[in-house]
């Protein structure tokens, strides 16, 4: 998926998320936000907000950023925005792979729905892994490839399909942990059988810092 694309298929879907996909991942993004014990003066950063289906679970406290490449997606929000009154909210048109924040700005990083999305996974979780807080949560929602050898074959044949409906079924979770050097706190699913997982994870700075040095080392 390039951003180009994206961006053009997601104004596109804009149109229909919130009735469609939007009722479907509304339980899976409140269970997720609980795990982030979100305080007073936390900042959170949303990334890939989308319409906005997140805004209704966030509590009414700190302040909540959220970001995204397509423009129809964020109207979408902004209605929310506007008709709930959420004031601490501020959404705004931005590539989550080159955020426009500084090194260690926010208490929280939810991740929705984006990580099979983007152009390149690995890039999305470093940045949110740069402006993040030491110690702060990174909360990913996603669907991984199986670990099943026959599922993980008809996910991979089913991704040329997916990327044209504006994602990818095929990202490895061990892949993405290997390559960017998180670390996952705990995982779960809402269902034993379920497509989704949500990924808890510690932003550990020097582990960031130490897998850099080693990709340049081995570079
Ligand atoms: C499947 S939707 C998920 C929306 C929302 N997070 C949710 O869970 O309902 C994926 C969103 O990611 C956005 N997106 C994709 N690539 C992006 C990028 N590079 N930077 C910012 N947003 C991106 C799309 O525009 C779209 O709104």
């Amino acid at each position: 998926m390039q951003e180009s694309s994206t961006k053009k298929i997601y104004d596109v879907h804009s149109l229909f998320y919130d009735a469609t996909f939007g009722r479907l991942v509304k339980r899976r993004i409140e269970r997720a936000i609980n795990h982030m014990n979100i305080g007073d003066s936390d900042l959170v950063l949303d990334l890939g907000i989308g319409t906005g289906a997140s805004l209704a679970f966030y509590p009414p406290r700190g302040h909540v950023i959220g970001v995204d490449l397509s423009a129809g997606m964020l109207r979408e929000a902004r209605k929310k925005i506007r008709e709930r009154g959420l004031t601490h909210t501020t959404v705004f048109q931005a590539n989550a792979l080159q955020l426009p924040f500084g090194d260690s700005t926010f208490d929280h990083v939810f991740i929705s729905h984006v990580i099979s999305v983007v152009s390149d996974p690995i890039q999305l979780v470093k940045e949110a892994q740069r402006v993040a807080k030491p110690g702060a949560r990174i909360v990913i929602v996603n669907h991984f490839q199986s670990t099943n050898r026959f599922l993980a074959l008809v996910e991979k044949w089913l991704c040329p399909l997916c990327t044209k409906l504006g994602w990818r079924s095929d990202l490895a979770l061990n892949d993405l942990i290997k390559r960017t050097g998180v670390e996952v706190d705990y995982r779960y699913k809402l269902e034993s059988i379920d497509l989704w997982e949500t990924v808890v994870i510690t932003n550990n700075k020097s582990a960031l810092a130490s897998h850099e040095s080693h990709q340049t080392i081995a570079a």
